[in-house]
């Protein structure tokens, strides 16, 4: 049953969609930052083990609520690596083990990749597809991202 929540249900299918890619994006940048905790070396071994944990942790919440709010919106939701690698616009590195300096920088460079699309989503949710809890759902997803891109920046020297 399809809801009734005054969106038609192409501008939902259309809603989405677009949570489906950040979904997926966010599914990669949760793995990415996974095995950068799992990889880090050097003096702030310990130090970064530990951000990085704190962050696949927010984005691991964010996956959960993304994933329930494309069912809220009366869609299945994808949940296989296949589609979320196929729908990411972050893209992987396989058999690549970056440096310290080089994790920190790639991490802050998705953050802010994320910050941007998501800051163009919102005026699709608003003016097209009329779906103003979207709007603000992904408005609280981009200050969260924005918050963990400072957090990245400050170590860039
Ligand atoms: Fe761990």
């Amino acid at each position: 049953m399809s809801p009734n929540i005054g969106i038609t249900p192409k501008n939902l299918k259309k809603s989405a969609s677009i949570l489906a890619t950040i979904l997926s994006n966010e599914m990669t940048l949760y793995v990415k930052t996974r095995k950068f905790h799992w990889n880090i070396s050097g003096n702030s071994f310990m130090e970064l083990h530990k951000l990085f944990e704190e962050q696949y942790r927010i984005l691991e919440a964010q996956i959960d609520e993304v994933a329930e709010r494309i069912n809220q919106l009366g869609e299945k939701t994808i949940g296989t690596m296949k589609e979320f690698i196929d729908n990411s616009t972050l893209k992987e590195s396989p058999k690549e083990y970056a440096s310290q300096k080089n994790m920190l920088s790639e991490l802050l460079e998705n953050h802010e990749q994320l910050v941007t699309e998501f800051r163009s989503y919102i005026p699709i949710f608003e003016n097209e597809t009329n779906d103003a809890g979207s709007a603000d759902f992904v408005t609280g997803l981009l200050q969260e991202h924005e918050k963990m891109a400072w957090i990245l920046r400050r170590y860039q020297v």
